[in-house]
């Protein structure tokens, strides 16, 4: 007879109850840390889809309504009206900082933004036409070598210490990544200038010529760090916190989190629009990608669209979708594939199969666009996700350490061969 879990389990002996835990916002959570003991029982929940693997104070999402909060603030005002410095010591410290602490912590990033003249051998190692995302879980990891002596996770100045590095090591490692890749010299951070804009120069300067940063280029980038910062438990995210559970130093955990969120299923989804849109190529051929992807025989998604917990219109593809347009207009581009996307968005969204199964534009689907018109490289777009995800990783690294509850160890639901005996 198959037992059936609700908030009470009965069998012929012994009754348990299991408590019921209420957040602060959104679903409840069944308590079932004593289902194994006290009933020989595991839950099976394969794609987590109805398990919170831990409490968190950081982000919240409400998939059904389009919600996303960062430490209860609503993404589309951050992404309006802060900068991602603030939305940084915001996520790390849980409020927004005074005029005060916003200096210390920006100083503090600038001071530690250069990367040790060693590290930049690691890049050497690399074939040129290595993927940056490659070179990025490579170099992030080696940074474990550099900082071995200040590794004391059950130090909260240490633990600090190793954030702020991350935090701020991170433009220069992602921009040398696509230096590297072409040819041109990697260049380092200039402490007088904002975490966007250092990372556009270090991106696109050349040594030769005098570099002219555009704000409104700076803006939009900043307001796409700030809308991928954080969004709760995605894989990557839960890849850090497992990969820090065993103790494993920062470092580790970051490279394991980009290694994580590189998978085009997740974060590469971006870099895969853009290759999606250019093997569409022009809008008569949109009718063509959208039966592929309603296909079950054919393995073709359509990349940027659906999402596991949104339900709705992802709250960030509406702030970049704006910001597509604004790139577009100030640069006077007339992309093509813009034109193609806005079409296919508007086709899947009259298309029973999405509407059938809530399958709206994610962040990925117009991050990429603004990106491509930036004169970002379609192998970069990941490579500024992981660069700003790296600061939702160490306030979820941090929540962890500061109350570590040792390692984290799911179970399974065997299903291979019973015993049996080596053949004599
Ligand atoms: C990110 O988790 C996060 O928070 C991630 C992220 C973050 O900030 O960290 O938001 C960033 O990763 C955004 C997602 C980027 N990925 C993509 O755009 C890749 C394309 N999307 C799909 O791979 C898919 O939608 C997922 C992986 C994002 C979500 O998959 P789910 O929730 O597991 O959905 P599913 O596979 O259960 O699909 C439900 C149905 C299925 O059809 P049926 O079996 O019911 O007939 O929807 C179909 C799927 O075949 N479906 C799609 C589709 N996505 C789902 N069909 C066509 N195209 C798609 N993109």
């Amino acid at each position: 007879m198959t037992k059936y879990i609700d908030t009470k389990i009965t069998d012929k002996e012994t009754e348990h109850s299991l408590p019921v835990l209420d957040g602060t916002m959104g679903p409840s959570a069944v308590d079932i840390q004593t289902l194994y003991t006290n009933e020989d029982m595991l839950a099976f929940d394969p794609g987590f889809r109805s398990t919170a693997s831990c409490k968190s104070a950081i982000t919240y999402v409400d998939g059904d309504e389009g919600v996303l909060l960062y430490r209860g603030y609503p993404i589309e005002e951050l992404a309006e009206k802060s900068t991602f410095e603030e939305v940084a010591y915001l996520l790390m410290y849980g409020e927004l900082p005074s005029e005060t602490e916003y200096a210390q912590f920006t100083d503090t990033l600038g001071d530690l933004s250069l990367l040790h003249d060693q590290v930049l051998s690691f890049y050497r190692g690399f074939r040129r036409d290595a993927h940056p995302m490659a070179i990025m879980v490579g170099v992030v990891g080696a940074l474990s070598a550099f900082y071995h002596d200040r590794m004391d996770m059950s130090d909260p100045e240490q633990r600090e210490l190793a954030a702020y590095r991350l935090v701020g090591k991170m433009p220069m490692i992602a921009a040398a990544s696509h230096t590297y890749h072409i040819g041109r010299p990697i260049r380092y951070p200039r402490k007088v200038l904002g975490y966007a804009e250092n990372f556009v120069q270090m991106m696109f300067g050349k040594p030769h010529v005098e570099y002219e940063i555009d704000p409104i280029l700076v803006r939009a980038l900043d307001r796409i760090l700030i809308l991928h910062a954080d969004h709760e438990q995605n894989a990557s995210t839960s890849t850090v916190r497992l990969t820090a559970s065993s103790g494993a130093n920062p470092f580790a955990c970051m490279a394991a989190g980009i290694a994580s969120l590189w998978g085009p299923a997740h974060g590469g989804a971006n870099e895969a629009v853009l290759d999606m849109l250019t093997d569409i190529g022009r809008v008569e051929n949109i009718p063509d990608a959208v039966a592929r992807a309603k296909d079950k025989k054919d393995p073709f998604r359509l990349m940027g669209f659906g999402h596991r917990v949104y339900k709705n219109f992802d709250p960030r593809a509406t702030v970049i979708q704006q910001s597509a347009k604004e790139v577009l207009n100030h640069l006077g581009l007339d992309d093509p594939l813009l034109e193609i996307a806005m079409r296919l968005e508007e086709i899947a969204l009259e298309d029973e199969y999405f509407i059938e199964r809530k399958l709206y534009p994610n962040v990925d689907f117009y991050s990429g666009i603004v990106l491509r018109a930036m004169g970002v490289p379609t192998n970069m777009f990941t490579a500024i996700f992981a660069l700003a995800r790296t600061v939702g990783w160490v306030s979820h690294w941090l929540e962890l350490t500061a109350e570590p509850h040792g390692i984290d160890r799911p179970r399974q639901l065997y299903v291979g061969p019973t015993l049996r005996h080596y053949p004599k």
